[in-house]
């Protein structure tokens, strides 16, 4: 039979002796900080919770669950309604006993929902991991859960050496990497959109492009932020500048129709050069991708080449200078071991934007944790 209550006597007996043996010291932080809390708590109710040092400490465990039910497109499967591990087992090729283990775990904190004792439904949260649905994290949690996560879990070598994880482990760069794979180019490619689909309304809302006739959106990926943009200002036109690969894919897509129209798809190198003549140069998640030096590179290129008058609209997120808490001082650890850039404070892009022949004219919060800062040609 399993006991239900803690024992008391072993535990009376180890602090006894604990203390008689002078290690009471070392006993009580431990005893106040982790055990009694937990125990505490378990005593009245019935399901305990580590404590939250453990917790973080093996976030990765719910991260990585995340990622394979993502792989294995098991919210896709349940968008008609619940269904059993056997059958989720079945559509997935993958063993059933060790997917029901799968679902248990991640119904457990929230994404899934157990309706039965082998059965799972949608939850709210699983929702967002189905494919074609608007608020899609899938790509997301797909290319987290593969380039992004090996490359963290190679952080120590960034943290000694200040370059990046990612070329150490993959021997190459990351947007090198994506040139010659396919598959987590594809992958990463819709991570982002995920995200810019997710921001865009918050750009639009806080952001008045009024005045702007031409834009480039430099490093736009699959465009879906710009296009937005300009669905919603009928005067303007515009041009995705991205690597040659994610242009043809998004080519195959619209059919070859990529070219010309009031939304071109360019591929380029913006290390190199971009479009010429326009009036704004978008650059959305694409500063903080490079360390300083890079980033000037790209930011005066766009200098070089703007209309007069023209502007640049950085969107990142801004560091605060204080010590609170900010998403932004994380997703600055995902930018050192991925690339070898940072999310930056203010102060940091006035310097940047100083160095590339710009001043910074506004910084305007979104909705979203990223801000749009705005500065024009000096
Ligand atoms: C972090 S993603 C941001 C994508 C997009 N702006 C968004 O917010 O979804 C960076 C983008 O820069 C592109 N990129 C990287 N190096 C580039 C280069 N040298 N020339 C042009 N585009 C590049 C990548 O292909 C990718 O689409």
């Amino acid at each position: 039979m399993v006991a239900r209550r803690l024992p008391l006597w072993p535990l009376l007996q180890v602090l006894r002796r604990a203390r008689k043996m002078g290690l009471w010291a070392e006993i009580k932080p431990l005893l106040m900080d982790r055990l009694f809390p937990v125990r505490i708590k378990g005593t009245k109710e019935k399901d305990p919770s580590p404590p939250i040092l453990y917790q973080m400490a093996t976030g990765y465990w719910i991260s990585q669950a995340i990622y394979v039910a993502a792989k294995l497109g098991i919210a896709d499967l349940l968008k008609d309604g619940p269904q059993s591990c056997v059958v989720l087992a079945a559509m997935t090729g993958t063993h059933a006993p060790s997917l029901f283990r799968l679902m248990r775990a991640l119904a457990t904190v929230g994404v899934f929902s157990r309706v039965g004792r082998d059965y799972f439904a949608l939850s709210r949260l699983a929702e967002s991991l189905q494919t074609d649905v608007q608020g899609s994290l899938r790509g997301m949690v797909m290319t987290l859960g593969e380039i992004h996560y090996q490359a963290c879990g190679n952080l120590l070598h960034s943290v000694q050496t200040g370059s990046p994880a990612f070329d150490n482990l993959f021997g190459t760069s990351l947007f090198d990497y994506l040139k010659q794979n396919a598959d987590a180019a594809d992958t990463f490619n819709q991570g982002m959109t995920n995200v810019s689909s997710m921001l865009v309304y918050a750009v639009l809302m806080a952001y008045d492009f009024g005045g702007i006739s031409t834009i480039v959106d430099i490093g736009g990926g699959e465009g879906k932020l710009l296009r937005k943009i300009l669905a919603l200002n009928p005067e303007m036109t515009g041009a995705v500048l991205d690597m040659p690969r994610t242009i043809e894919s998004v080519n195959q897509e619209l059919n070859g129709n990529a070219r010309g129209g009031r939304c071109s798809y360019i591929a380029g190198d913006f290390f190199h050069s971009v479009p010429e003549r326009a009036d704004a140069y978008l650059l959305c998640g694409v500063i903080h991708d490079w360390d300083d030096s890079r980033a000037i590179t790209i930011l005066k290129n766009c200098r070089r080449a703007m209309a007069e008058k023209g502007r640049v609209l950085v969107v990142d997120m801004v560091v605060p200078d204080t010590d609170a808490t900010s998403f932004s001082k994380l997703l600055d650890l995902n930018m050192l071991v991925m690339t070898g850039g940072r999310e930056r404070t203010e102060s940091e892009f006035r310097t940047l934007l100083d160095a590339s022949g710009y001043k910074l004219t506004k910084i305007v919060p979104t909705m979203a944790p990223q801000s749009v800062i705005e500065a024009i040609a000096n």
